[in-house]
């Protein structure tokens, strides 16, 4: 086959390697087998679900490495045990659901492309409709494998009160505290994901350092006195203007000297590379009406808007950035 029908039909089927993941984990496929071996017809009774459809579903799992097959039983493989059960030391399942509900709404991008905008109900960023445990979960499951790198790069040394904006499950919040024991920091997000937030402070054991701040970016003030404002995955939710709008909101709410942090997806000036950036856009456009992948250029417009001057970028977490305002 040449190189151009290839790659179009890798593009084209690119889907059906997901799919069956996502229906494994949405029916409970590998926490059902944990640790046992079971036939097609076993795991259909505990599933409830049709031996045809459930043994279909197990030979593609297999086909993809999640299971192993033995006769006409299955068992989870090694990396199926690694990474999808709940409590694996490696789970990534909340992760996966999440990939399993974006799934179903990036089958709206046509529509989407043409209102400029998502055409579903709420978005999974913010929203009545939202599962916020969910979603808060998953951001859990991202956060966990970029918290310490960030904690290292974004300069705790004399930062003494910080607020994590969109702080969701408090991962940075609780990584950054551990890195400096004289820190104190507030993860303000909406009150349902900030039960998630407590929840893991509690369990770090960090509640005298590490408080909750319910509000809306969008609309209230963070309060004042910080040396650093903190801003993960964020930005890509809302609209530049929107943006501009929060960073003004962060300028007034930092101590002189105090400088605001920015971290998210780094995107070139041409918008089309890393890859894994342009497809992010695709994801801020199926769910949110105004976000986007921002260069570096555009955050920094927003400093200089509020006030703040430009401070540094430092590349984290492989397809990701850090941009520094400062508070002269
Ligand atoms: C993509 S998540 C990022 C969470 C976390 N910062 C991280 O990097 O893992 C965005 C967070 O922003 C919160 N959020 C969305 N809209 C918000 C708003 N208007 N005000 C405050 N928080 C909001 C969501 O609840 C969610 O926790």
């Amino acid at each position: 086959m040449n190189q151009a029908l290839q790659r179009i039909d890798e593009l084209s089927m690119g889907f059906q390697m997901s799919a069956p993941l996502f229906a494994g984990a949405r029916l409970g496929v590998f926490q059902a087998l944990g640790g046992e071996t079971l036939s097609s017809d076993e795991l259909a009774k505990r599933l409830n679900a049709s031996p045809r459809g459930i043994r279909a579903l197990c030979d593609a799992l297999t086909a993809l490495d999640l299971l192993e097959k033995d006769g006409g039983s299955y068992r989870n493989s090694d990396i199926a045990l690694r990474t999808l059960l709940e409590d694996a030391p490696d789970s990534r399942l909340a992760l996966v659901m999440h990939g399993a509900m974006l799934y179903d709404r990036w089958a709206s991008l046509a529509d989407a492309a043409v209102r400029g905008g998502s055409v579903l109900d709420g978005e999974p960023g913010s929203g009545a409709n939202r599962d916020e445990e969910a979603f808060a979960k998953a951001m859990a499951d991202i956060g966990r494998m970029s918290a310490e790198e960030v904690a290292e790069k974004i300069g705790l040394a004399g930062v003494r009160r910080m607020i994590d904006v969109g702080g969701g499950p408090g991962v940075y919040a609780i990584a950054f505290a551990r890195r400096e024991p004289s820190l104190h920091a507030v993860v303000f997000d909406s009150p349902g994901t900030l039960e998630v937030a407590r929840r893991n402070i509690a369990a770090a054991g960090l509640e005298d350092r590490v408080s909750t701040q319910p509000g809306d970016a969008l609309n209230d003030e963070f309060g004042s006195g910080y040396d650093l404002i903190f801003l993960s995955n964020f930005v890509h939710m809302f609209s530049a203007e929107q943006n501009a709008a929060i960073i003004a909101r962060c300028a007034r709410a930092l101590n002189i000297g105090g400088r605001v942090c920015v971290k998210d997806f780094a995107i070139d000036e041409s918008r089309t590379a890393p890859l894994r950036s342009a497809l992010f856009t695709i994801n801020m456009l199926v769910n949110t009406q105004g976000g986007d992948c921002y260069t570096c250029g555009e955050i920094v417009a927003w400093f200089e808007a509020a006030g703040l001057a430009f401070d540094s970028e430092t590349p984290v977490c492989g397809n990701s950035m850090l941009v520094f305002g400062k508070k002269a």
